[in-house]
C-alpha cells in the first residue's frame, strides 16, 4: 500500500530531523566537496552583485545559507525539519551573521506569506526539490516570490541514474538509505520533464547539467575504493569542465538547473 503525501512528509521531517546531528560529517567526502565546489561556482557566476534577496530552499544545515550571507545577501532559508533549521541557525550564529538570515520551518509549497515575495534569487541544491509532490505546483509557487528576471539555481537526483536501482511506490520513489530503520521517499525527473516544468511555470532555461556522470558519490559508510586517488581526482576536474555536455548530463547522477523567471 501506498502512503499518502500527509504521511510521507511526515516521514521526511523524522528522517531529516534524524539526520541532522549527522549530516555535515556524512556528506564530508571529496566527491560531495567535488559537487560543493560545483554549486559554488554556480552561485558565484549567476548570482551577481544585483542580487540582494535569496531565497534558499530546503536549506539543510545552512552551508549555502551562509555562503551567500558572507557574500553580502540577505537570505531567507526555509526547511521541513526543525533539526536542521536548528542546526542551520547555529551556524549562522558561529559566522556571526544573524542579521543577514532568517529561517522559516515551512513545507517549500507552503512558503509562507510572512517572509514577503519580490526575491532576486532562489536555490535549491542538493536534492531538496526531489522531496516534493509536484514539480510544476512548486516552480509555479516559487515564482510568485521572484521578481522578474530573477535566478533559480537547482541541483536534484537525475531519473535516469536513479530508477535503476529503486522501487517505486505512487509516483514515490522508497530509497534504500534509511536512517535508523526510517524510509527517505523521493521523487524523480528526467531532464527534459524538468525543462517542460520550468517552461510551464513561468521560467526561461539557461542552462542543464550534470554532476556524477563520470565519478559516482560516495557517502560515509559505503566507502569502497579510495575516490581520492589522484585518477579520481582527474575525472573531477574533467566533470567540472564537461558538466554543461548534455550527452555527460545524461549519465549524471545529479542534474544542475540554471533558470530565470520570465
Ligand atoms: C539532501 S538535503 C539538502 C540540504 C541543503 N540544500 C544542502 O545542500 O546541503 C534536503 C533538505 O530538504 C529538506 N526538505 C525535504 N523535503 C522538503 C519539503 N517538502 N519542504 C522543505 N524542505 C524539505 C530536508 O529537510 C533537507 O534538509
Amino acid at each position: 500500500m501506498s502512503p499518502d503525501e500527509s504521511e510521507i512528509l511526515s516521514e521526511l521531517v523524522k528522517y531529516y530531523d534524524a539526520l541532522a546531528p549527522y549530516y555535515d560529517a556524512k556528506y564530508s567526502h571529496p566527491t560531495i566537496h567535488h559537487m560543493r565546489t560545483i554549486e559554488r561556482q554556480l552561485i558565484d557566476r549567476y548570482l551577481d552583485a544585483s542580487i540582494k534577496r535569496v531565497l534558499d530552499l530546503g536549506c539543510g544545515t545552512g552551508l549555502h545559507t551562509v555562503q551567500l550571507a558572507q557574500y553580502g545577501r540577505e537570505v531567507v532559508g526555509i526547511d521541513i525539519s526543525p533539526e536542521m533549521i536548528r542546526l542551520a541557525q547555529r551556524r549562522v550564529e558561529d559566522a556571526g551573521l544573524s542579521d543577514r538570515v532568517r529561517f522559516v520551518v515551512s513545507e517549500i509549497d507552503n512558503i509562507p506569506s510572512a517572509i514577503g515575495e519580490q526575491f532576486d534569487a532562489a536555490i535549491s541544491m542538493f536534492g531538496a526539490l526531489n522531496h516534493i509532490p509536484d514539480l510544476s505546483f512548486t516552480l509555479q509557487n516559487v515564482a510568485r516570490a521572484l521578481r522578474s528576471g530573477a535566478p533559480l539555481i537547482f541541483t536534484v537526483a537525475n531519473a535516469e541514474r536513479i530508477l535503476s536501482r529503486t522501487q517505486s511506490s505512487n509516483g514515490w520513489i522508497q530509497l534504500r538509505v534509511g536512517t535508523r530503520g526510517l524510509r527517505l521517499w523521493t521523487r524523480v525527473w528526467t531532464r527534459r520533464d524538468i525543462e517542460t516544468a520550468l517552461i510551464d511555470s513561468g521560467y526561461d532555461v539557461v542552462r542543464a547539467g550534470g554532476i556524477f556522470s563520470l565519478i559516482r558519490p560516495v557517502y560515509s559508510g559505503h566507502v569502497v575504493v579510495n575516490r581520492n586517488s589522484p585518477f579520481n581526482r582527474i575525472l573531477m576536474w574533467l566533470e567540472r569542465r564537461l558538466a554543461w555536455n548534455t550527452r555527460l548530463a545524461r549519465r549524471a547522477e545529479y542534474l544542475i538547473f540554471v533558470a530565470r523567471r520570465v
